[in-house]
């Protein structure tokens, strides 16, 4: 499966991308690519505020990017730091990934290739969500 995968293409798309990072405040850029299920690479920086915490990781331009640009699920992903070394993806961003990911989703990380599933286990998800509203239970009594 990861043999599949240009690697090499992903990571100078990550860094490609990394060039257009808005980062005044921490001075950490972060590039991402990923590999979508129809075949595209996609890829986003990171962006930031002067309201910290509105900062919008590498990620969240990616996912935007992914719906931007056709739609579909992501396959696999790598994201870089400043100086071109593997970035694990913050706890926040690997949940933001889960929701779009496909299945099995490889991620090139600081220990080998992993799956999203492995990055993330027991994920909550979308369907944790569809198997509640499907219980008859679940429906909220009339007051
Ligand atoms: N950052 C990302 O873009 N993605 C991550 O997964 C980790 C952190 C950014 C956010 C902030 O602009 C900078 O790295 C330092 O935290």
């Amino acid at each position: 499966m990861t043999n599949d995968i240009d690697w090499v293409a992903l990571k100078a798309a990550a860094v490609a991308a990394r060039a257009g990072a808005y980062v005044p405040y921490s001075k950490f850029p972060v590039g991402v690519a990923a590999l979508t299920s129809d075949g595209r690479i996609i890829s986003g920086c990171n962006v930031e505020n002067a309201s910290y915490g509105l900062t919008l990781c590498a990620e969240c331009g990616l996912v935007s990017s992914l719906h931007a640009t056709g739609g579909g699920t992501l396959v696999a992903f790598t994201c870089v730091d400043g100086n071109d070394n593997v970035l694990m993806p913050c706890g926040r961003c690997r949940q933001l990934l889960f929701e779009h990911s496909a299945p099995g989703m490889v991620l090139e990380t600081v220990s080998g290739f992993r799956t999203i599933e492995e990055v993330l286990p027991d994920a909550f998800g979308p369907r944790v969500l569809d198997a509640y509203s499907a219980t008859a239970s679940s429906a909220p009594s009339a007051p």
